[in-house]
């Protein structure tokens, strides 16, 4: 038996902020972080909150890759607040962190289960619609929560939000989405319905993604991106993800590699070894389940070859080119910062973590230590 639910309602379109007027509350508690209040983008949520008159609390403490010591504070401003909605505005940290505070302030007292909107400012993770929220514990790495009363009531997609998302931070959060949804469609938990919303977000990155980066005032191709990204995370709320993600979060709390980035270095390595195609391009009796499901995202993409292998390899070479032309690195070596030696040593450490993510348990083939270690070499 399976189960398929959609429990957060989604307000998206033109002017979606205009919701916030409608909120009967007396408090209200926001979870942001520091950038979303220095540009001003807290106005375009404080001014329609004019409306309802609640007394309004600001934490804005958040940092990327949120730990759990900002977790902690935070539930204890939400404790001392009691506030009956939770908005979190921001990208995947700040919602992940409003989320975990929500769980956890109810953890302590299991009476306060106040509502929670989830409002993203970045197009990538997601998580206004899944019920994981990835928590970092310093060099232990960072841990996806997973629980059903993670999921925020309500989402608001407005593009006006995402407006102001830098080119770097486009490409970073746009692969993120693409990731998911790949992800989702293999997984050994996808379903019809997950699959359903998989391509669809898949071919909205295929059609507007690197549109969405050349140009930020492409309202149109914002607003695309930023339906793929909630698409995506409804899939990947359903089917999970996998390896790719398994293996991005340390690639994340050991280095600190933007989340998106992280993913978007490992995409093209794990789409080849879930594949487990030979070097060579001739077609072969029998391939893993995967690659049918790699070759509908070849069509969908447009990017069908001659056979399954072929087709395989077009995916990868496609999803790079994409990197390419939004100036991403394709390798961690690329990435500014990061010691050659710290990184080989970290190794180990790293592949044994990605084993024990939860994301990992439903990748469509099921790794070895050994092929962990020697994916993390390969992206180097
Ligand atoms: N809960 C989930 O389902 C889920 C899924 C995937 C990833 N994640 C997690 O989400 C986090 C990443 O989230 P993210 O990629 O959205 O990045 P983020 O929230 O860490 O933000 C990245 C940077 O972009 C800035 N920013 C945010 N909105 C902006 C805007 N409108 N204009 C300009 N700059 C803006 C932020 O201030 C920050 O400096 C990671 O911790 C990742 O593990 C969670
Ligand atoms: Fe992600």
């Amino acid at each position: 038996m399976k189960n398929f639910d959609i429990k957060t309602k989604i307000t998206f379109g033109k002017n979606a902020l205009a919701r916030l007027k409608e909120i009967k509350s007396d408090k209200i508690f926001i979870v942001t972080d520091p950038f979303v209040v220095s540009s001003g983008l807290i106005d375009y949520i404080q001014r329609p909150l004019e409306a309802t008159d609640a007394k309004i609390t600001l934490f804005s403490d958040v940092v990327p890759d949120p730990p759990i010591d900002k977790v902690i504070k935070g539930v204890s401003s939400a404790l001392d607040c009691r506030a009956d909605y939770i908005l979190a505005v921001g990208g995947g940290s700040a919602m992940d962190t409003a989320k975990a505070i929500r769980k956890f302030a109810n953890g302590i007292d299991g009476g306060y289960m106040p509502k929670l909107i989830c409002i993203p400012t970045t197009s990538g993770t997601g998580s206004e619609v899944t019920s994981f929220a990835v928590i970092s514990d310093g060099e232990k790495g960072k841990f996806p929560l997973s629980s059903d009363d993670m999921l925020p009531d309500e989402a608001i997609l407005d593009e006006i939000l995402v407006k102001s998302v830098p080119a770097s931070v486009t490409a970073d959060t746009g692969m993120d989405v693409i990731t998911h949804a790949i992800e989702a469609y293999v997984s050994t938990n996808n379903n019809e319905f997950s699959g359903a919303l998989a391509e669809k977000a898949v071919e909205i990155c295929g059609q507007f993604l690197v549109r969405s980066y050349a140009d930020c005032n492409d309202a149109h191709a914002r607003r695309k991106i930023h339906i793929a990204s909630c698409l995506a995370g409804l899939a990947f709320n359903s089917a999970s993800l996998g390896l790719n993600h398994g293996m991005a979060h340390q690639l994340g709390a050991r280095f600190h590699i933007p989340h998106g980035r992280a993913n978007a270095i490992l995409l093209p390595y794990v789409i080849e070894y879930n594949s487990d195609i030979r070097s060579s391009s001739r077609s072969q009796k029998e391939y893993r389940s995967c690659v049918k499901k790699y070759c509908n995202i070849a069509r969908i993409l447009g990017v069908s070859n001659l056979n399954e292998v072929t087709t395989v390899r077009a995916i990868v070479s496609y999803l790079q080119f994409m990197m390419q032309e939004m100036n991403m690195p394709l390798k961690v070596s690329q990435v500014m910062g990061i010691d050659e030696k710290q990184y080989m040593s970290a190794i180990e450490e790293m592949a044994e973590a990605a084993l024990k993510d939860s994301c990992t348990a439903t990748n469509p083939r099921v790794p070895t230590k050994e092929e962990v270690i020697e994916l993390y070499k390969k992206i180097w």
